[in-house]
């Protein structure tokens, strides 16, 4: 990991950030590179496994999770979470293997519960200065990408996932103009989520520096970047 600092002067001094899904990849590394960051006093993590368990498909954990922030000043929040496979259920290959109980938990987990962080997180945001919202999505969400189909389920969710940001994003400006709200592809990173399909010849990248690369991201959105789709190196990918 690049021990370098991430430039966050962006961001007014004094704020919290905050990651759920900390227990994951991703979100772990997230939380360790955002604990350098001097812009923010504190660095809250959430996840199932945590003190205080937040479990996105509970709206009720989400809200006791939130509760729990009181009188703080909310800056930055990061959906790290995602649902690939497990609980029986491995990616689809064909539409034969179409099932609707994992669909539906695909959907619980990559968008409803992130929808649900938001209609919680969202309203913590000040109303003046910088303050930023980003879910992890996933690459194979794009429709317009989609040129080898199959993880139906997947693909699917993180779709409507993308859809959700968006619509958030476009009231969000109303009456938080300075605030970002975005989806964002963090690569294929070394992962519980990633590792029935590694394979050699993949460019499998370590958790810190996909972790570096998404602050990176963060730290550039202009607020008229709000409402975007990016990948971890801040290119727009289509929807
Ligand atoms: N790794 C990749 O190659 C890759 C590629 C594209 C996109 N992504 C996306 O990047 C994000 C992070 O993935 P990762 O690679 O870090 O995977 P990971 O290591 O499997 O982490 C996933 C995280 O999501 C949490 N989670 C799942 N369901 C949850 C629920 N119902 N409530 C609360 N937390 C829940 C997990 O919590 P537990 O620890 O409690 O299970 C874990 O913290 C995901 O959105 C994923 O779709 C990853």
């Amino acid at each position: 990991m690049d021990e370098a600092q991430i430039d966050f002067s962006g961001f007014p001094a004094g704020g919290v950030a905050v990651v759920i899904g900390a227990s994951g990849g991703v979100g772990g590394a997230l939380v360790t590179a955002l604990q350098r960051v001097p812009e923010f006093s504190e660095v809250v993590g959430f996840s199932r496994s945590g003190a205080l368990p937040v479990d996105i498909t509970s709206e009720a954990s989400i809200a006791t999770a939130v509760q729990s922030l009181s009188g703080r000043e909310i800056r930055l929040v990061i959906d790290a979470t995602g649902f690939l496979h497990g609980d029986g259920f491995m990616p689809e290959k064909s539409f034969k293997e179409l099932n609707a109980a994992h669909l539906a938990a695909s959907f619980a987990a990559n968008a409803l519960g992130p929808a649900l962080l938001m209609k919680h997180f969202l309203p913590l945001f000040p109303r003046q200065g910088r303050a930023v919202f980003a879910s992890l999505s996933a690459k194979v969400g794009s429709i317009g990408d989609n040129q080898i189909g199959g993880w139906y389920s997947y693909r699917a969710a993180k779709a409507a996932l993308n859809q959700l940001v968006h619509t958030a994003a476009i009231e969000l400006k109303r009456n938080r103009p300075e605030a970002v709200c975005v989806v964002l592809h963090p690569g294929t990173v070394t992962s519980r989520l990633s590792a029935p399909f590694a394979k050699s010849g993949l460019h499998v990248r370590p958790p810190a520096e996909a972790a570096a690369d998404l602050l990176g991201v963060i730290n550039r959105l202009a607020p008229t970047a709000s409402g975007g789709f990016f990948d971890y190196k801040g290119a727009s990918l289509p929807w």
